[in-house]
């Protein structure tokens, strides 16, 4: 039996980073759900598909294959056999992928790929609806969180980082919005699972989350 760790949380509390980081650690797979749904959002932009178009969101979605492999620890998207990782993490498709998303065919899609992969594997998944819809009996649940405030501050310095401008009251509207539409949709909103164990990153650096992932997942293991 593989063991399952499912990490959700709204977007920027850290969770890509410190879920990659704890995943090494723990000798586990780890799995960037939203990646997914890029990778697919990608490719609605691409051949300018209606989403609210039921119909032609089929259409779109049976001329789709998402595949993904592992190169060095590192997960990498693959649309119709091309590599898309390095496409997949501009603004664009972040917004097409929180819009496309609440389609329950997008979700329905990439629900057999998520669940596949924990079958097989020991893996540390990241999402949203990971703990409460994808792997509802996951062996160890975590809700990753912190406040607006810290995460727009945080997406502020990576961009900065970049050597891109930002303007930190813009980014901290995006995140409201982007946290509204995720937990307010229909399908699989964004929530806690009952049984997971709440982690608020407001005040914890990096490396303090993934210990505190590492000890949780060490605990369930014993
Ligand atoms: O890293 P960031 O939070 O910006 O986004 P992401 O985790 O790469 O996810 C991209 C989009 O896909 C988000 O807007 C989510 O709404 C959606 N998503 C989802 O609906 N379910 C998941 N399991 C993962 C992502």
């Amino acid at each position: 039996m593989s063991f399952n760790i499912a990490i959700d949380g709204p977007a920027g509390a850290g969770k890509s980073t410190a879920a990659k980081n704890a995943a090494k650690e723990l000798g586990f797979l780890y799995v960037d759900t939203g990646a997914m749904y890029r990778t697919i959002a990608l490719y609605l932009l691409r051949n300018q598909v209606a989403i609210e178009d039921e119909d032609a969101l089929e259409r779109a979605l049976e001329k789709i294959s998402v595949t993904l492999s592992y190169e060095n620890g590192m997960q990498h998207m693959f649309l119709n056999g091309e590599d898309v990782s390095g496409l997949i993490r501009t603004q664009e498709v972040s917004d097409m992928a929180s819009r496309s998303s609440a389609r329950p065919a997008v979700r329905k899609k990439l629900l057999d790929l998520q669940r596949d992969l924990a079958a097989r594997e020991d893996v540390l998944m990241d999402g949203r609806d990971i703990g409460t819809a994808i792997l509802p009996n996951a062996d160890l649940k975590i809700f990753l969180t912190a406040s607006s405030g810290e995460r727009a501050r945080r997406r502020y310095l990576e961009l900065k980082e970049k050597g891109e401008t930002a303007s930190l009251s813009e980014i901290q509207k995006e995140i409201e919005e982007r946290d509204y539409r995720d937990t307010h949709r229909e399908t699989s909103p964004l929530r806690q699972a009952e049984d997971a164990v709440l982690l608020d990153s407001s005040d914890l650096n990096l490396e303090e989350v993934v210990e505190r992932i590492v000890s949780l997942a060490k605990e369930r293991m014993q």
